[in-house]
């Protein structure tokens, strides 16, 4: 079999390690050979690509981003892209692809599938964690222990000065890395997107901790985080060229509002792409092999339109139509029995 592989959407710690273990169980186990299209569906689309051999991936698994590039655009994008996809991977020798990629990537692997019948499989990818129909994307865990760390570290400067630092992470449409982030870091509030905040409570919490005598607190808040309607100004985002809101700056105006009702001197800190940079850790290493494993293995199954995922720890493999056009939410008993215990 010829397979080809490529990377969508935003990166994440992670990507190479599946490229490598794609390749290597590919080759070393079927007999196959592996190509990586570059730059995500554009790979494809203009037929960029790059033969992967064992021996050219060698030191590639603890390398943040991705070797083959990626992007946020996709053959739907152009009235034609679906059958010059299918051509392209026909005139390439290409018989089945595997697509390393969140929800947009799914999404186009699946109707890809659908509409010109080819063989994909999906591997879930986001430092987001919310993709559906499995337990954990890898990245994950990697960003929550970079925007850990630097809580610990914001709080003893805060601590120092008596400040409220108000630390925002990323989290689009859903509050993992805050909920995790925050809960390893001892935050005093965290406002996730499953949750709209009134930002009265959120300054009662700030001045209830600071009446027993600890001046300083961490407020951690997604970035996709919304104020109940009627307590705060919304916030505003500028549309990026796919259309997505551009996050990023809630923030700011939750710690102004925070300084305003408290008094107390607040600073803000947006963790912002270093969530996604370097160096993946063990745990995501480990899931991402597993997943590029599976991801061959599903191929030779003869699976030609699953995401491989991990269930209870296990290896799954879901149908893509199960997966598109759901999002994983925080679990809200981790967030109202296990994080809010610590807020105030
Ligand atoms: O990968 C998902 C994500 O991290 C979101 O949380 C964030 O909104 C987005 O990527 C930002 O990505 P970019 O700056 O690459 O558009």
């Amino acid at each position: 079999m010829r397979i080809g592989v490529l990377t969508g959407g935003g990166d994440c710690p992670g990507l190479n390690a599946v490229i490598r273990a794609v390749t290597r169980k590919a080759i070393n186990d079927f007999g196959d050979s592996v190509v990586g299209f570059l730059d995500a569906w554009d790979g494809v689309l203009e037929k960029r690509s790059t033969e992967l051999t064992v021996a050219r991936l060698a030191g590639i698994l603890p390398r943040g981003g991705t070797i083959l590039g990626t992007r946020r655009g996709s053959p739907y994008d152009l009235p034609d892209g679906p059958a010059q996809v299918k051509q392209n991977l026909a005139d390439m020798g290409v018989d089945a692809l595997i697509v390393i990629g969140g929800n947009g990537s799914l999404w186009v692997a699946s109707h890809l599938n659908e509409d010109v019948g080819i063989p994909i499989v999906g591997v879930p990818k986001t430092i987001d964690n919310d993709i559906a129909e499995t337990d954990v994307c890898f990245g994950f865990h990697t960003a929550v222990q970079i925007a850990t760390d630097a809580i610990d570290r914001l709080h003893t400067t805060a601590e120092s000065h008596d400040r409220v630092m108000v630390v925002e992470v990323m989290g689009r449409d859903t509050g993992w890395i805050a909920t995790y982030a925050g809960i390893a870091g001892g935050a005093t509030a965290i406002l996730i997107p499953e949750r709209p905040f009134d930002i009265d409570d959120i300054a009662n919490e700030v001045k209830r901790k600071h009446s027993r005598g600890r001046y300083a607190s961490i407020v951690v808040v997604a970035e996709g985080a919304m104020p109940k309607e009627g307590t705060m100004p919304e916030p505003r985002y500028d549309l990026d060229p796919f259309g997505r809101p551009r996050l990023g700056g809630i923030s700011v105006e939750v710690a102004h509002a925070i300084e305003e009702r408290t008094g107390f001197e607040t600073r803000v800190v947006q963790i912002g792409h270093v969530q996604r940079g370097g160096t993946p850790n063990a745990f995501d290493r480990v899931l991402s092999t597993r997943l590029g494993i599976a991801a061959v293995e599903a191929l030779h199954a003869g699976e030609c339109s699953t995401m491989v995922g991990v269930r209870n720890e296990q290896i799954v493999h879901v149908p893509l139509s199960e997966v598109v056009g759901k999002t994983r939410h925080v679990d809200l008993s981790l967030y109202d029995d296990v994080a809010t215990v610590f807020f105030g």
